[in-house]
């Protein structure tokens, strides 16, 4: 029921806008190509050297739009990354929709071969993959080197879907595999949209995970955790100017109030079996 409500939310003309590129703002774009950039560069280090040098399969998600996905493929390249394939999940059709033609129109062809958004749930990944890519959860099972969700595990979270969330992504990665979560820091003042929200939802539709409470499931799970921490002071839909002064700002920030921060990260690597037996 719960799970209705968002969907609802994720399947306007709105969100649309919100969630693609043209129309989302300058500072998801300032985002993507600087500090969630590092940290998806950061987190692919993390890969073990053999895994890290093979052709990556990607999974992204509650992608949205695809913007985080879409910028990933093709900045990987000039990183000297290969990208065997790259897959956004979302459970609003409608996103998906729009994601497949933000790939038409950010992706040269050859890029565009590799990318393939698809509906799928959170907390159902391996099963709704498993339908939509029409291959077998066995196949799909250690597959992808690197699995992200941005701004969706607080679903999860909200719905109690969240150990099914991590299960899904464990079991999905390759031993050795990493996967990033970015999302809302409870703990930051002033969210437009939570202030929002906290006076037309009730308390389980907007509530926002702690940082412990966002890497428990991962660890629950069985990954270990590389990175639990807050970044980032610059809103996904500030404009130019209010960009330009959160970036001037934020180093100062950093110093002061690191821990109010916008956003939590989790960074997770599933143990790889040839490391843990010493070979
Ligand atoms: C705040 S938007 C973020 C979209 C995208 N990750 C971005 O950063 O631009 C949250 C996304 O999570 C998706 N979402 C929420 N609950 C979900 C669920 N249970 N399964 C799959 N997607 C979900 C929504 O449809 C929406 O696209």
């Amino acid at each position: 029921m719960k799970n209705e409500k968002f969907l609802a939310e994720y399947s306007s003309e709105a969100a649309v806008k919100k969630y693609t590129r043209a129309t989302a703002g300058s500072g998801i774009a300032y985002l993507l190509e600087h500090e969630y950039k590092a940290v998806y560069l950061a987190a692919l280090h993390a890969l073990p050297d053999a895994t890290r040098r093979q052709p990556l399969q990607i999974l992204e998600f509650g992608c949205g739009g695809g913007m985080n996905l879409l910028h990933l493929t093709s900045m990987l390249e000039h990183e000297g990354f290969k990208v065997e394939a790259a897959i956004g999940t979302d459970f609003s059709p409608v996103l998906i929709e729009a994601a497949q033609r933000e790939a038409r129109s950010y992706l040269n062809p050859d890029q565009q071969e590799k990318v393939r958004f698809c509906a799928a749930r959170n907390e159902a990944l391996l099963t709704d993959l498993s339908a939509e890519l029409d291959r077998s959860s066995a196949a799909l099972r250690s597959s992808f080197q690197f699995i992200f969700g941005v701004n969706t595990i607080r679903y999860c979270h909200r719905t109690g879907e969240q150990l099914n969330c991590a299960k899904a992504i464990f079991e999905l990665l390759v031993p050795g595999g990493v996967s990033v979560v970015i999302d809302m820091n409870n703990r930051f003042p002033v969210f437009r949209s939570a202030i929002r929200d906290r006076m037309h939802k009730n308390k389980e539709e907007y509530y926002l995970p702690s940082l412990n409470e966002y890497a428990a499931p991962f660890a629950q799970v069985g990954f270990e955790i590389l990175r639990k921490e807050h970044f980032s002071w610059i809103p996904h839909s500030a404009g130019l100017e209010l960009t330009r002064v959160a970036r001037i700002a934020s180093p100062l920030l950093d110093r002061c109030a690191k821990s109010r921060a916008m956003r939590s990260l989790v960074v997770v690597r599933k143990p790889d079996v040839a490391v843990s037996q010493g070979r």
